[in-house]
């Protein structure tokens, strides 16, 4: 595949490591983003901090102003540890060129923003990340754009909510906490038919078990703070384009925003992504050990868990992914919030916080039908969001058991 510009900052490089298909996926992710011959042969690439970068003669300057998004030209567009990482995360996903941006949510807004006016309309997905959502009903409705929420479950019915102004259908499978698998083939092909581009959050998979270029959608997100970077240390977000035009339309907001991010936290990420199969594989073994456990408890409802039959949508994981991460939910039976917080509140290795794809096993409630407002939430009870970690898997069985025990007020 062409990159553009990637011949020129990288010439002595052995361009097959990156670019050949041939190569299984596990050995590129192992070698994307390295330049050895650029670096006097260290493997990986230095931290390369910049704000000024120097140019020898004014023809130089003005030569390197052209191609600006192509080289190293001043420090907010980044510098060579910046696109180390890009290459890397456009490998992953099997984009043409990716973006860095600060966070996660800055990926997702500043796709949003790049590819819609004043005046437009936006299809997005009534499961989707908490502030996505109040970026649509804030932002975005600040500057005339209108948002409609869909049921993530709609497949081809989106067709009937297509307006001549719709111009993004933005996706996000699975659901945050209620893991909907969504039709994304289907809801690909309508809205190219009606000329509308679709945005996938596609940050669950971490792009190792959902290739989303190979179902055509048009833009990816990843939330690079989750699995790539995967220590729980580090914020930063990733926006993976399919088309040459498309990765410049977003450079050209990103350089107009002043979006940067610092190459310390691109090494690390990079640093992560070296190891990203082999946590990946782990975090899959051990949640699902640790959902077919919890499918066996009287206290538990519901396992919404993509590889299990009750998620809504397991049918299209099966079809359309190659595996599954550590993140799922459970749906509790109808316990109160207090005896959910004797659970939660004593937990050994499951703590408490935001954000997941860490090394660590955490464990958050949530109310989804606070923030609905396309489907209903009619869950028999409390909803507990599970990040499975790199623990040992029966440590976290017995923490779980003694928590259940707790919850329903069983003596340990
Ligand atoms: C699905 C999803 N997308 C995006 C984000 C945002 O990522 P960040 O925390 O880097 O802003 C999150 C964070 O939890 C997420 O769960």
């Amino acid at each position: 595949m062409d990159r553009m510009g990637w011949k020129a900052r990288h010439p002595n490089h052995d361009l097959r490591l990156n670019m050949d298909k041939k190569i299984n996926f596990d050995t590129r992710l192992v070698r994307t983003g390295s330049d050895p011959k650029n670096q006097k042969g260290v493997i990986n690439p230095p931290v390369y901090r910049a704000s000024t970068v120097i140019f020898p003669t004014v023809k130089a300057m003005k030569d390197a102003e052209k191609i600006k998004f192509d080289t190293t030209f001043y420090g907010v567009l980044g510098t060579p540890t910046t696109f180390a990482l890009e290459d890397a995360m456009a490998e992953i996903e099997g984009g043409y060129r990716a973006v860095s941006v600060s966070s996660g949510l800055a990926a997702i807004t500043t796709a949003l923003i790049t590819f819609l006016k004043s005046g437009d309309h936006l299809l997005m997905v009534d499961s989707v990340y908490g502030p996505t959502r109040n970026f649509c009903n804030t932002t975005l409705k600040n500057f005339g754009i209108e948002t409609t929420y869909y049921d993530p479950l709609i497949g081809t019915k989106i067709k009937e909510l297509i307006k001549p102004e719709t111009k993004i259908i933005f996706t996000e499978s699975p659901g945050s906490y209620t893991f909907e698998i969504q039709n994304i083939p289907a809801i690909v092909k309508i809205a190219h038919e009606h000329n509308i581009k679709v945005i996938l959050d596609n940050t669950w998979s971490a792009g190792y078990y959902f290739k989303p270029f190979d179902y055509s959608v048009d833009i990816s997100i990843q939330a690079t703070t989750k699995y790539q970077a995967g220590h729980a240390d580090v914020i930063l977000g990733h926006i993976i384009a399919k088309t040459k035009q498309d990765w410049f339309e977003l450079k050209l907001t990103t350089g107009a925003l002043g979006q940067a991010v610092a190459p310390d936290v691109c090494y690390l990420a990079l640093r992560g992504i070296r190891t990203l199969s082999v946590r990946l594989e782990e975090h899959q073994k051990n949640a699902i050990e640790v959902a077919n456990w919890l499918s066996k408890r009287p206290e538990v409802d519901t396992i919404l868990h993509p590889a299990f039959t009750s998620c809504p949508g397991h049918e299209i994981w099966q079809r359309d992914f190659t595996g599954s991460s550590g993140l799922f939910s459970i749906i509790l039976k109808d316990f109160s919030t207090k005896q959910v917080n004797e659970m939660l509140d004593h937990m050994d290795y499951f703590a408490m916080g935001f954000s997941w794809g860490g090394f660590e096993s955490l464990i958050v409630p949530c109310d989804p039908t606070k923030i609905r407002s396309a489907t209903k939430w009619n869950a028999s009870g409390p909803l507990l969001r599970i990040h499975v970690g790199q623990e040992d898997v029966q440590d976290l069985i017995k923490d779980l058991e003694r928590g259940l025990n707790r919850l329903s007020g069983k003596k340990i």
